[in-house]
């Protein structure tokens, strides 16, 4: 059994992963600082280890102890909203922690690395669907700071021959289709939980920000990918990796999006209730549409999605909220 080091692991997407590697007969060993993850979500019987990725002890000592043969690195901060006010934190934990972490995996003589890359790297897009090979411009910190670590392994894989794989994830979404795990965000800034939320209750309602956008219901679209999906994209980047495919950055979404107002509509659908609605202004830097052009993965790694319709996003999605309306306690 190939054993693969998950960081972040304890995550959202890193424990749907996890469950992705065991019941495809991998070892994952997770390490994760639970900064703002949970150990309720890492599947039982996996090595879990609670440090920090910049640990460059802990992280040799992992890959000895469990012979590591590749990584798959989720550990980071994503609130977009917060990396504006604090750059210098994401430059740290993600840009300069994550530079730390793959020092510490080259020197254990480990190279396979995949890593957590996101659609925020582009910023306002020229063209839609967009190709990997846009120009790259993030308007947020969070974004920056991804793309930094992104355009330094290329420099890594010349000096050390570190092999890489970095996907650019458009809107992750859903839950395991079992209610075991999904997502659990404090705080929560992502539409589906929130939208559901106020299905359950637990909010007044949900605001849509901006209702004249150039969409045909003038809300915003956004390419929503289900995490387990998703997790997928990742096993067979690791697979392609190992067959020697090369390096290089991949969009994972579903190439269509769906506006504001039809995901809510949808959520009405599935959950049976009422969702209030509170129509907002604009918030700065939300383009009309983000759809990712996915040809590159289709085509190079043989990925589709199979659980992304909206429908089974939010189905999933809620059948998690109903079994932890208070998330994992
Ligand atoms: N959720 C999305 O829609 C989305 C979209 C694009 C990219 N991403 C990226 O995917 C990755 C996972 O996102 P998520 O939504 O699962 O986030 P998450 O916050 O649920 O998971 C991140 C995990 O990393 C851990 N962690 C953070 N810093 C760490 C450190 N220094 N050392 C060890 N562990 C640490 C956290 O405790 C947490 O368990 C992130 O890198 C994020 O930037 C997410």
């Amino acid at each position: 059994m190939e054993s693969i080091l998950v960081s972040g692991g304890a995550g959202y997407i890193g424990s749907h992963t996890v469950k992705t590697l065991l019941d495809r007969g991998y070892k994952p060993v997770v390490l994760d600082n639970l900064v703002t993850g949970h150990w309720q979500s890492v599947a039982r019987g996996v090595p879990f280890f609670q440090g920090d990725i910049a640990d460059s002890h802990l992280v040799r000592r992992i890959v000895e102890k469990e012979h590591v043969s590749a990584v798959i690195h989720f550990a980071a901060r994503s609130l977009v909203g917060e990396s504006a006010e604090k750059p210098d934190l994401y430059f740290e934990e993600n840009t300069a922690k994550t530079n730390r972490f793959v020092s510490s995996l080259l020197e254990s003589a480990v190279k396979r690395l995949i890593f957590s890359s996101t659609a925020a790297t582009y910023g306002i897009p020229e063209e839609v669907p967009i190709p990997e090979n846009a120009p790259t411009s993030p308007i947020n910190p969070y974004g920056f700071s991804k793309l930094m670590i992104e355009q330094s392994f290329s420099w890594l894989e010349k000096a050390y021959g570190l092999e890489w794989i970095a996907l650019r994830y458009f809107n992750a979404a859903g839950a395991a289709l079992d209610g075991s795990l999904g997502e659990d965000h404090i705080p929560e800034t992502h539409l589906i939980p929130l939208i559901l939320k106020a299905a359950l209750g637990q909010r007044e309602g949900i605001s849509i920000f901006g209702t004249d956008y150039a969409t045909p219901d003038g809300t915003c679209i956004r390419d929503y990918i289900h995490v387990l999906d998703l997790a997928n994209a990742h096993i067979l980047a690791l697979e392609a990796l190992g067959k020697g495919i090369g390096s290089g950055v991949y969009n994972v979404g579903t190439g269509s999006g769906y506006s504001v107002r039809e995901v809510i509509e949808t959520a009405r659908q599935v959950t049976g209730r009422t969702i209030p609605v509170v129509e907002s202004p604009r918030r700065p830097g939300d383009p009309d549409r983000l759809i990712a052009k996915v040809a590159k993965i289709q085509t190079l790694l043989g990925w589709s999605p199979n659980y992304s319709s909206l429908e089974q996003i939010v189905e999933s999605a809620w059948t998690w909220h109903l079994r932890h309306p208070n998330g994992f306690e």
